[in-house]
């Protein structure tokens, strides 16, 4: 141990992209009452022919958005050009780093050759990265990325392709396209990284507790950085407890419902936020019936954070 900083404290920790959840009035939030994360992710812009953004990925990036948080945007693409310019896009916003999508595994995307639908074509992908790394990048660019299309067996030789490009570092959710987001995991794919020295690794894959996390870095000591998602909407407070600080309070929590349903209101509609906060609540209620009962029956906020608490 180095200068008394445990493994946790040096355990990088993102909060991984969550395309309509994880949107700035979330990640202000969240750093605000719970802390804990190094960087936050941004949700995939999907990039088109004219580069013009959505509402949505234009204020994702506007800099007063993300004041005093460490961001990461990340693109969606096929096209070198398209992510080419809005790489420099991200670099006149004021970012020093980006991310690629090769993980997405949604049907309308990789039908479309995008996000992991990339996987299915290494020789594509290999074309595709040679034009992207031909010249130099405004910004630094990492990937994040799922072990396979169809089968974890593809991960040894796309490992090797994704291995040989410069990458700040690369995000592995340690599934195929097809086992989506609920299918088996194979933490094996994170060890052959490490073992195959990749630039920065991260481990991405139902990491839910503490315990979760103090297991891969048992199984793999060589972890540095871990990207958590469903995990952290369960408990927000996770980042802060895998350091050894308090699990979220009552008051924490009521704050944080509160806060992100005022936030929605004012950015959509109280009814839209009412629904994304019952989304969201999904997630601590886990398989909890009686809580997700009451949910679904209340239509005040008030309501809600009483069913989530007190219930
Ligand atoms: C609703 C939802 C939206 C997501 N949107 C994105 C996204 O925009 N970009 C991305 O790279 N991954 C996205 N993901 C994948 C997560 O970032 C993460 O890789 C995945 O949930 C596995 O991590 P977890 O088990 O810690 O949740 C999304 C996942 C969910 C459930």
């Amino acid at each position: 141990m180095e200068s008394g900083i445990s493994r946790e404290n040096r355990l990088k920790i993102y909060f991984a992209p969550m395309e309509g959840i994880t949107d700035g009035i979330l990640r202000q939030t969240h750093h605000r009452i719970f802390g804990g994360i190094d960087v936050y992710g941004l949700p995939f812009h999907k990039l088109t022919q004219t580069l013009s953004l959505l509402t949505r990925e234009e204020r994702d990036l506007a800099p007063e958005e993300n004041e005093g948080l460490c961001v990461l945007p990340q693109a969606l693409t096929r096209d070198p050009e398209q992510l080419s310019a809005w790489l420099y896009y991200v670099s006149e916003c004021g970012y020093a780093c980006a991310d690629l999508n090769l993980g997405c595994p949604s049907p309308t995307v990789t039908k479309r050759g995008r996000g992991s639908g990339m996987l299915r074509e290494p020789d594509a992908l290999r074309q595709f990265l040679d034009r992207v790394f031909a010249n130099t990048l405004p910004v630094s660019l990492s990937v994040k990325t799922r072990i396979g299309y169809e089968d974890p067996g593809e991960w040894p030789e796309l490992l090797d392709l994704l291995s040989a490009y410069p990458f700040s570092h690369m995000t592995i959710h340690v599934r195929t396209t097809r086992e989506q987001y609920t299918g088996g995991i194979h933490p094996e794919a994170f060890t052959l990284a490490v073992r195959k020295h990749v630039q920065h690794p991260v481990y991405n894959g139902d990491l839910r507790t503490v315990e979760d996390i103090r297991r891969l870095q048992e199984s793999c000591p060589e972890t540095e950085a871990v990207m958590i998602g469903r995990g952290l909407l369960a408990d927000p407070a996770l980042a802060r407890r895998v350091r050894g600080g308090a699990s979220a309070g009552r008051d924490e929590l009521q704050a944080w419902y509160m806060a992100l349903y005022e936030g929605w209101a004012d950015k959509f509609h109280p009814t839209i936020a009412l629904g994304r906060i019952k989304k969201l609540m999904e997630w601590p209620a886990g398989e909890d019936i009686r809580r997700k009962r009451l949910l679904r029956r209340a239509d005040t906020i008030e309501a809600c954070i009483d069913a989530m608490l007190d219930a």
